[in-house]
């Protein structure tokens, strides 16, 4: 095969070629990036850690909020600085950039950045090597059309090697609630959900390659309404009944979920199969009703509440998280007190707040009365005090208690080993490498600004956990 003027070959090649993928954004984007990497695997390509060494580098983007967009741009300059660096040197780089900013500018990028080659729409990730092919030699190849196949249906199964004990699968794609803020449902398209056989098939590769917990992905997951086996529309909770039987599989969560769609089978998997983890992300967004009704959220706060009075009554301990948005156009200081007091009135283990950004095309961006930056400012600081005083609150009263925490990783210090609470915080724990994808009994002494410090539960033996108790 001969090199082409880029120095690379067609195909599948004896030269290993580097690729690195910077991922933005959300989790959804994380998983995406390791399929592409996938993807481009049986084309020769293997992944670095080092964006010097590429010759082929992705940049996974985020669309959701300014900042995120912007960020793309600023990380070009410094892709087009690498890439003449490794220019001068003789090697030639080939730049792609993926995500939502690819599908949302894809044509803007083509023409702010000449350093970019291939601009290309999360649905067409299963075409990377044709694209990559493709792209070689030409001006630049733009492929955000949503194609009519399915990309899972092309994409190659989950063989990559992975270090760690917990892997995302995204089971739904898209959104159709088009909250008023809210690019997603423009930039990942109509709601889709992936066959429960497709997803069964991939968790069990993801358990024979050691993994134990799986994170279900979705832009709005309880949506999910996936074909089932017996030809009928499954939902989520029947979707993670299923994947609890699979073998290898301890731990299942899902995010992102809308209040809307926690239908009543979910929330009973709460409070029944012992492998749904109790935590659970659930975006309220505003606490006034006003703000609520022009976010187009569907939801009163009082539904909110009602909703997280029967999750709760299901799943006691359960751990709640949330997104809230300040700044919506139209809110004043009365509408964001609301929101204040719901957080208080709630007490969420860990959320997630942003100052409302005017996202182009989407129906909240041409409101007149936007909020002043310095408003949304302040108010961003007073609530994250009320949402990090809530955190602390749930953190203190794990301490002194004894929880399962799966490892997954070294520590900071030497010696120590780290992993997750069933309610997703960080565990340090001194402990032996050998308990690294494990699930062990740990007795949690202190709650740090981070993380949780625990003891490896002395009288528990790994094997205990299996028997059924009696
Ligand atoms: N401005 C600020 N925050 C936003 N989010 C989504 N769109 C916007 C926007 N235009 C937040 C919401 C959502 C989370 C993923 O990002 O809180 O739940
Ligand atoms: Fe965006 Fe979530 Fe609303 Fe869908 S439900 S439009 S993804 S904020």
């Amino acid at each position: 095969m001969l090199p082409n003027k880029r120095g690379m070959t067609d195909g599948p090649t004896s030269k290993t070629l580097k690729l690195h993928v910077k991922t933005f954004g959300c989790q959804m984007n994380v998983y995406d990036s390791e399929r592409m990497a996938e993807a481009l695997a049986p084309a020769g390509y293997a992944l670095t850690e080092e964006m010097d060494d590429a010759d082929l580098v992705i940049l996974n983007t985020c669309h959701i909020r300014e900042k995120a967009a912007e960020k793309v741009y600023s990380e070009l300059g410094r892709v087009r600085q690498m890439k003449e660096t490794r220019a001068s040197g003789g090697k030639e780089t080939m730049v792609a950039v993926a995500g939502c900013v690819a599908q949302a500018e894809g044509a803007e990028i083509m023409r702010r950045a000449n350093v970019v080659d291939l601009v290309v729409g999360p649905q067409s990730y299963h075409q990377l090597p044709d694209l990559v092919a493709k792209a070689r030699g030409a001006s630049g190849v733009l492929a955000t059309d949503f194609p009519t196949e399915d990309k899972f249906d092309h994409l190659p199964a989950r063989t990559m090697k992975r270090a760690l004990p917990s892997a995302f699968v995204t089971v739904q794609e898209g959104c159709d609630k088009f909250c008023t803020f809210c690019v997603v449902p423009y930039t990942r398209g109509a709601e889709f959900s992936r066959p429960v056989s497709q997803l069964v098939q991939e968790t069990e590769s993801l358990a024979q390659g050691g993994v134990r917990e799986i994170t279900l992905l979705g832009q709005n997951v309880n949506a999910y309404h996936g074909e089932g086996p017996d030809g009928k529309d499954w939902s989520l909770a029947d979707l993670l009944r299923r994947l609890a039987e699979i073998p290898g599989i301890e731990r299942l969560r899902y995010t992102t979920s809308h209040p809307r769609d926690m239908a009543d089978d979910l929330i009973a998997v709460h409070g029944d199969e012992p492998k749904v983890m109790p935590y659970l992300h659930l975006p309220f967004q505003a606490g006034a009703d006003r703000m609520l009704k022009a976010m187009n959220r569907k939801h009163t706060a009082e539904e909110y509440r009602e909703l997280i009075g029967r999750i709760r009554a299901a799943r006691p301990d359960i751990a709640l998280s949330t997104d809230i948005i300040v700044g919506f156009p139209g809110e004043t200081d009365a509408d964001f007190e609301e929101t204040v007091a719901l957080v208080r009135e709630i007490g969420f283990a860990q959320a997630f707040s942003f100052k409302y950004s005017a996202r182009p095309g989407t129906p909240a961006s041409t409101l007149e009365d936007q909020v002043p930056e310095e408003a949304k400012k302040e108010r961003l600081r007073v609530l994250q005090d009320v949402i990090e005083d809530e955190r602390k609150r749930f953190e203190q009263a794990l301490v002194g208690r004894t929880v399962p925490v799966l490892f997954e990783r070294k520590g900071r210090k030497p010696g120590q080993i780290a992993g997750r609470s069933p309610y997703l915080q960080a565990v340090h724990s001194e402990g032996p490498e050998s308990l690294l994808g494990e699930i062990v009994e740990v007795d949690i002494t202190a709650a740090g600004p981070n993380s949780l410090t625990g003891v490896i539960n002395s009288g528990f033996a790994w094997d205990d956990r299996v028997q059924p108790a009696v």
